[in-house]
């Protein structure tokens, strides 16, 4: 038998890209684009996320067209832009999008992002019956995949997002390249890190030479607080060097001797389309408090957008190509309203096809680090988190200058 066309000759899939980029998004378009192009489809991109469906709308065609996957962020440009109706902005745009996604001929819409991104297609396809297809990306690493980690006899239910490996490695780096000006000082350096509500992207930096960490999911009151600096005194004086680097999440709910309340240090008061303020700030608090209440030198490093930024690294490279081909399951069984995901956390020579699923994008939310992850007696992650991180990193990286010059005695 012959095959005239392909299967899917003469739909078009869009691709759309929305909510804060990562360095493996290039990565997810290229291989949703490759997969989608053997099928038949002619596959456009809509530019900065549902922003390219109002209005005239803003649609580029991705079909035979070059394209780096490995160059970070988003060649489709990202906006946290809502359909739906928000605080922010009371219209709802829900029009102007099936009116473009009609004028163009879309027939199936494939939607990377967060819960945000993915929550809207979600109601789209729920609402209107648009053929959507969700594909996970956050350094935050907070959507539900479900994805479960074997550790030591138990299941754990853990994430894996596109986006989250590479920021990791770059929080391994940045901490092991942090220890050398933190150890010629004698310092203690907070480094603050990104993920909103959720310490997944903290933990990273232990796997570059850091310690302790403080994550959202466990709220830091004026008791803990003590017990904290205690712990901060024990581990700066037992540290060989005399210096630690302290991560900490940009969003952790810290104790406010002035207000007397817990809560969370905003950088700005603006909230975006989805409802989320935007933190930032908390790492110099806490230095200045620790530089005060242990008479340690302490600097505050905020890393912010470092994380998300930078080329995508092998293991994303590699997640990303492996669910864009359970994508390609899901357009030939037609399949919408699902979101590819790994069954389990694995090594990068494990992340084959045979190990994926799809999940329903109605019980996509968010998912807190598990309390598996994280001992908050000892402010400090778990042999099981550094498990979960060994499959992703693989090894620790740290350098070490081991020194021990002889003292001159006159
Ligand atoms: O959700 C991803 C993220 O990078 C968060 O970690 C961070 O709080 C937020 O986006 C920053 O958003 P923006 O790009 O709008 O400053």
């Amino acid at each position: 038998m012959r095959l005239e066309n392909k299967l899917f000759q003469g739909k078009t899939l869009a691709i759309l890209s929305g909510g804060g980029d990562t360095p493996a998004i290039n990565s997810s378009i290229e291989s949703i684009r490759n997969r989608a192009s053997l099928l038949g489809f002619r596959v456009y991109g809509i530019l900065q996320g549902w922003k390219g469906l109002l209005g005239d709308g803003d649609i580029v065609d991705l079909t035979n067209q070059p394209y780096d996957g490995y160059y970070g962020g988003t060649a489709l440009r990202s906006s946290r832009t809502n359909p739906f109706p928000s605080k922010k902005n009371r219209e709802s745009r829900v029009p102007q999008v099936l009116g473009n996604l009609e004028k163009y001929k879309i027939d199936v819409l494939v939607t990377i992002g967060g819960d945000d991104t993915n929550g809207a297609a979600k109601r789209l396809f729920e609402t209107e019956g648009i053929p959507v297809i969700g594909f996970p990306k956050t350094i935050d690493n907070d959507l539900r995949t479900r994805t479960i980690h074997y550790y030591d006899g138990k299941e754990i239910e853990a994430v894996l997002c596109p986006g989250f490996p590479s920021a990791a490695r770059s929080m391994m780096e940045m901490t092991a390249s942090l220890k050398s000006t933190a150890e010629s000082h004698s310092r203690i350096i907070v480094l603050e890190v990104m993920g909103r509500d959720a310490g997944w992207l903290t933990g990273t930096p232990t796997f570059g030479g850091a310690t302790l960490g403080l994550v959202p999911e466990f709220e830091i009151t004026k008791e803990r607080k003590e017990v904290f600096f205690e712990t901060v005194r024990e581990a700066y004086m037992h540290s060989r060097k005399k210096c630690l680097v302290i991560p900490v999440s940009e969003g952790i709910r810290w104790y406010d001797e002035k207000t007397g309340k817990v809560d969370v240090v905003y950088a700005s008061s603006e909230v975006d389309e989805y409802g989320h303020p935007r933190f930032g700030g908390v790492s110099g608090v806490i230095a200045s408090e620790i530089s005060a209440k242990l008479g340690i030198e302490a600097r505050a490093q905020i890393s912010g957008y470092y994380a998300r930024s930078g080329h995508c690294r092998h293991y994303d490279r590699k997640l990303t190509t492996t669910l864009a081909d359970k994508v390609v399951d899901l357009l030939l069984r037609e399949e919408y309203g699902q979101m590819p995901v790994m069954k389990k956390i694995v090594p990068h020579v494990e992340l084959e096809e045979f190990n994926t699923t799809s999940i329903d994008m109605g019980s996509v939310g968010n998912k807190p680090l598990s309390e598996d992850y994280y001992d908050i007696n000892r402010f400090s992650f778990t042999p099981a988190y550094a498990d979960f991180l060994s499959k992703i990193l693989e090894k620790p990286t740290f350098e070490e200058f081991r020194y021990d010059f002889p003292v001159v005695i006159p």
